[in-house]
This record gives C-alpha cells, structure tokens and sequence, in this order.
C-alpha cells in the first residue's frame, strides 16, 4: 500500500494539525494571526475533503451512517469553534481560550476518526478504491489551497451521505 492511501493522507494531515495547533503557543503578533489563519483554512478544507471523499463511502458501505451523522456534526462543531476564535483579540485570553477549544473539539474528533472510523472504512473499500481516493485528496487540496472556493457553511449529514463519490484515479 502506498502513501497515497486516503486514510493514510489523512492520518498525516492530521498530524500536521496536532503539531500546528502546539506550534502556535510559540507565537505572538503577526505570526500568531497568520498562523492561526493558515490552520482555520486546512481544517476547513480537511473536513470538506472528508465529506466529499471519506464519509460518503463510510455511510454507503461501510454501514456506517450513524458515523458519518457524528462525524459530520463535529465538523460543523470544529467550524463553530473555529469562527468563535475571530470574536477574540489576537492573543488575549479569550483568544486562547477559544483557540484551546478549538483544538481539543478537533483533537477529540481526529482521535474517534482514527480509532472507529477508518478500520470500518478499511475494511469496506478496496485498496485499489482507496488509493484512486488518495489522488483525488491531493487533487482536492490543490483545488482549494487556503480554503479557496468552500463556503465555510455547515455540512448537511443528509447530502454528505447522498454524495456519489466519482470511482477511479482522477490522474489515469
Ligand atoms: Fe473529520
Ligand atoms: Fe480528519
């Protein structure tokens, strides 16, 4: 299996999001606004990409509607979280209270995809299916680089499960 794997690809990102949310206890100014702004935008674009890649085929064959109900709900809960941070003065404590927040509603999630989530979704979708899934996440995150183009709006559990995931490698 190669690196390109979904869950793979998403297992990293969400390393990345555990090391950035630390990362920002070193900053101050305008190098803690921008790096708060950069990670608002990829967790946007990771939890769009996870709704239009992962969680319709969790639902659809995995069995796993009622998952996908949660996940779902905790994306639209990390926006919530996410947004409120913007109510706060940079670097104040209510800033950081909500940056906190934030992080432990993302972590918690990112933990319950990892653990009961992706062996379901493992064992539902064929490596073949997962790794042309693997290419569009890529493909995905070219499109929307800083969240270009999403809405920010919550998901709907209703469409996300609807959603026809297109079959094969977008690259071949
Ligand atoms: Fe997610
Ligand atoms: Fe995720």
């Amino acid at each position: 299996m190669s690196d390109f794997e979904i869950t793979a690809l998403v297992l990293a990102e969400h390393e990345i999001f555990r090391r950035d949310f630390g990362a920002l206890e070193d900053l101050t100014g305008q190098e803690l606004a921008d790096a708060w702004t950069a990670l608002a935008a990829r967790l946007e674009v990771h939890a769009v990409a996870e709704e239009e890649l992962f969680y319709p085929l969790l639902a659809q064959e995995a069995d796993g509607e009622e998952e996908t109900a949660e996940g779902v709900h905790d994306h639209n809960a990390i926006r919530h979280a996410a947004a409120a941070v913007d109510d706060h003065e940079l670097g104040s404590d209510g800033w950081w209270e909500a940056v906190r927040n934030a992080r432990q509603v993302n972590a918690d999630h990112m933990a319950e995809e990892e653990t009961d989530f992706f062996p379901p979704f493992k064992d539902a979708v064929d490596d073949e299916k997962r790794e042309a899934l693997g290419m569009r996440w890529l493909a995905f995150h070219d499109e929307h680089e800083e969240a270009e183009g999403l809405s920010g709006e919550d998901a709907d559990v209703a469409e996300v499960v609807a959603t026809e995931v297109p079959e094969g490698d977008p690259t071949v």
